[in-house]
């Protein structure tokens, strides 16, 4: 039984199967094409809206030093990421990286695991675009009921009615299968990076070095009776339940964490990339250090703006201009803000639903989800499935408490990624990496320890919720994944009976 939990599916197979003229993608992008990509994935609700929310509940002013944090612990995942997607350039991310190199199990788990860090990032973001859409509807006079206005703010019911409609949209667009252009994504990452751009050389200027201090707010112990929420490691070591203090520092990492989600994304697309062996490491790495680069000085300009416990939680970049009396400068963020939201969400939703599809089509899920639509080629159940509850999930739930679960999930991803790095080394060191991870096994192990460590930063209640998931997951697996699995059923097909069969169709 084990070593049919472990059974691989062959990277070469993995490759071929990309290659059939059914199934191949043209090969067109560029390390540039990745660097704009990996930007407009990754800068988005993380960085417009938990950056106030962290400063003002977690870590204060040295939220910045958060950013580092949770940046080095990224890089250290990106240098696994890129020699995986440098060595497996096929579309499927981690999935198809864990499913080539320690097994179905794994990759299964993977695969469980991306579903949640995509549908509910989506949300995530939904949640973010709608506070800066509210922002920018509030400067034109027109103020939405507060109980439509989502969990954060309301007392008693509250349903994020923006939220949810523009899942909604994006659902019915993806449906259709309507893609963003190269050209439409480039011209709304240079919008994206230009508010930003915005907020770091105007809010320069108003910067009052009072806001600073503290810089480290000394450590506050939070009310008894909400240890749930307290991080996991304040729990094992019997710590009193704290915010704030250098320990909030490694909080506030593990919540911000979530606006570097994105990078991971790029190396989807592998399959499209021209040279994926040279551009895909640059594109990942040189896309990382970018946003790295632009969050700490947005939240070092932020914090000096404003001091944190006044920083507003549902646009706080904005919101800084207009306690600063620059209405003019919050409305031109919060635009930029949806314009660049938006296409994040779309991405991350479309990021989902072909996880989900390449698991149906493995066998691993009903394959009636892999059934594409025959006038929009689309996988059009799983968007809807899928869209429809995460409109139902932004509506109702909480923008940290759904961001630190997709944390989690996706941390641990790169748990696994990295294991797979050392792994793959040593069961095929033939393969041709031009791309290959530093000192392995030294990264790799770095890798792992400094994820772990941002993980058992999160609060326990998101170690349970991700526990509870894990364990339906594993449900499905035993109870349909394992004996309708194709590998498992004998389907694939040999590597020289691939190069000689007709193409066949997504929709068998
Ligand atoms: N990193 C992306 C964001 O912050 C997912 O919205």
């Amino acid at each position: 039984m084990s070593s049919s939990l472990f059974r691989t599916k062959k990277v070469e197979q993995s490759i071929l199967d990309t290659e059939e003229p059914e199934h191949a993608l043209k090969k067109s992008l560029t390390a540039l094409d990745l660097t704009v990509f990996g930007v407009g994935v990754i800068i988005g609700t993380g960085i417009f809206v938990l950056t106030g929310k962290v400063a003002k509940e977690t870590a204060g002013p040295a939220v910045s030093l958060g950013f580092v944090a949770a940046g080095v612990v990224c890089a250290l995942a990106a240098l696994c990421y890129a020699e995986f997607a440098s060595t497996v350039p096929v579309a499927g991310s981690a999935y198809t990286f864990s499913y080539a190199s320690i097994g179905e199990l794994p990759a299964w788990i993977i695969g469980w695991d991306l579903v949640l860090e995509f549908a509910l990032g989506t949300a995530v973001v939904a949640v973010g675009w709608s506070g800066y859409m509210r922002s920018l509807l509030d400067n034109a006079g027109w103020h939405l009921p507060a109980y439509l206005g989502g969990r954060d703010g309301a007392t008693g019911f509250g349903f994020d009615i923006l939220a949810a409609a523009l899942v909604l949209v994006l659902t019915a667009i993806l449906v259709i299968g309507m893609k963003l252009s190269a050209r439409v994504t480039e011209v709304v990452v240079a919008i994206k990076v230009t508010v930003v751009l915005i907020v770091i050389v105007a809010g320069a200027f108003f910067i009052n070095g009072d806001n600073y201090k503290p810089f480290i707010p000394k450590a506050e112990t939070v009310p008894a009776g909400s240890s749930l929420k307290a991080p996991l490691i304040q729990l094992m070591f019997g710590w009193a339940p704290s915010n704030f203090g250098v320990m909030g520092i490694f909080t506030a990492a593990s919540v911000v964490f979530f606006a570097f989600i994105g990078f991971d994304v790029v190396a989807t697309a592998a399959e499209e990339t021209k040279n994926p062996q040279r551009d895909m490491p640059r594109g990942i790495l040189g896309s990382l250090f970018i946003c790295t680069a632009l969050y700490v000085a947005v939240s070092i300009v932020v914090t000096g703006m404003q001091h944190y416990t006044k920083l507003s939680v549902d646009a706080p970049l904005a919101d800084a201009f207009k306690a600063n009396g620059h209405p003019w400068y919050a409305g031109a963020i919060s635009f930029g803000a949806v314009v660049g939201l938006t296409t994040v969400c779309m991405i991350l939703l479309l990021g989902q639903t072909r996880v989900f599809f390449a698991m149906s089509r493995d066998g691993l899920l009903p394959r009636f989800f892999s059934i594409v639509h025959p006038r929009f080629r689309t996988p059009h159940r799983p968007t809807i499935l899928l869209g429809v509850l995460i409109a139902v999930i932004a509506g109702f739930t909480s923008l940290s408490e759904l961001a630190e679960l997709v944390n989690i999930g996706t941390l641990f991803a790169f748990v696994v990624v990295a294991l797979g790095v050392i792994i793959l080394r040593r069961t095929r060191p033939d393969l041709h990496r031009s791309f290959r991870t530093p000192w392995v096994p030294f990264v790799p192990i770095l890798s792992v320890a400094a994820t772990l460590w941002l993980m058992l930063n999160l609060p326990a209640e998101t170690w349970l919720r991700f526990a509870i998931w894990m364990v339906i997951g594993f449900l499905v697996y035993f109870l349909y994944g394992r004996s309708h699995s194709r590998l498992g059923r004998h389907e694939e097909t040999t590597i020289g009976e691939v190069m000689h069969r007709p193409p066949k169709n997504d929709t068998e």
